[in-house]
């Protein structure tokens, strides 16, 4: 995990649009940002969806996104990975460092991995799913069937698929393991920023474990954005939180902490309001 930047202060308290706002500014150390938001506010049409403030995101490390439903989360993710809906407009910035460093070449995308909530697999076999991330690696067939085997074991799947995994069809696959073939196709991909909208969420305890345990593993090396409605899995897997609250008829990143702080001591009141709702700790309102 990157070292906290020892000048990060709290805009707790500080109005702005007439929203209180509680999003700390870590990593002020070059060294330590993944990625800067800045002034970021998405519209359809001239009805504002989301707006960001400023906030900045370590270079390593998993990073929940939590919220109501229709705050903006999944639009965020889009709007990072520069694959927002044609009809939204956006101003401000998102400047993620790895891009802007040696790597200028490549495409913004191709920095990114992205599972999504619904599985997206291809009507082929697991083999040609697998080899769209590596298409463009100089491999043998043997070197491409060993990252293959690593991924999908990272996955759990390795196990469940048995012998000729490569000959099944991805698409008679149930629809947890097609979502875990997804997962591997991002690990394929030598991206270094994972967004994660809601992968679990048609996935049983026992996959969404492995799933859990990937993305902390990832979170070692690389930036990992979860968007999760699970708060018990937000706690498990997140090292900082991302509140998004809905302000009237849009989102707002209302409050970026550690994952230990947002949840111990939240510091803003729709945070803490949120956080009691999806427990139920009611009693501890007061
Ligand atoms: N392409 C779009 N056109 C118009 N409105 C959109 C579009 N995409 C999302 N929205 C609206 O933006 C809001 C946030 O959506 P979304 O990011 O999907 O929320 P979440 O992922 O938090 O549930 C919702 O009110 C949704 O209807
Ligand atoms: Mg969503």
């Amino acid at each position: 995990m990157p070292a906290l930047a020892s000048s990060s202060r709290t805009n707790s308290a500080v109005e702005q649009g007439g929203h209180p706002q509680h999003v700390q500014l870590l990593f002020d150390d070059p060294i330590c940002c993944g990625m800067t938001i800045k002034n970021l506010n998405i519209y359809a049409k001239k009805k504002t969806i989301l707006s960001v403030s400023e906030v900045r995101l370590p270079r390593t490390g998993v990073v929940a996104v939590m919220g109501p439903s229709g705050s903006g989360k999944s639009t965020l993710l889009k709007a990072i990975a520069k694959l927002m809906d044609d009809n939204l407009s956006h101003e401000g910035s998102v400047d993620i460092n790895v891009i802007n460093g040696s790597n200028k070449t490549q495409s913004a995308r191709s920095h990114f991995a992205m599972v999504w909530q619904k599985p997206t697999v291809f009507p082929c076999s697991i083999w040609d799913n697998l080899k769209i991330p590596l298409r463009k690696r100089k491999l043998d067939r043997k070197q491409w069937c060993a990252l293959m085997e690593r991924a999908l074991e990272k996955t759990g799947l390795l196990g469940e698929l048995g012998e000729q995994w490569w000959k099944q069809r991805a698409q008679r696959l149930s629809g947890g393991q097609q979502q875990r073939l997804s997962i591997a196709m991002g690990l394929l991909k030598d991206a270094n920023i994972f967004l994660f909208d809601e992968p679990t969420s048609a996935l049983d305890p026992m996959s969404t474990e492995k799933v859990e345990q990937v993305m902390c593993d990832l979170g070692e090396t690389k930036l990992v954005l979860l968007v999760t409605h699970s708060l018990g899995q937000a706690r498990r897997v997140s090292d900082y939180s991302a509140m998004i609250h809905n302000d009237g008829e849009y989102g707002v990143l209302g409050e970026f902490s550690r994952t230990d702080d947002l949840f111990t001591r939240p510091a803003s009141a729709k945070s803490r309001e949120f956080i009691m709702r999806e427990t139920g700790w009611r009693q501890a309102k007061n």
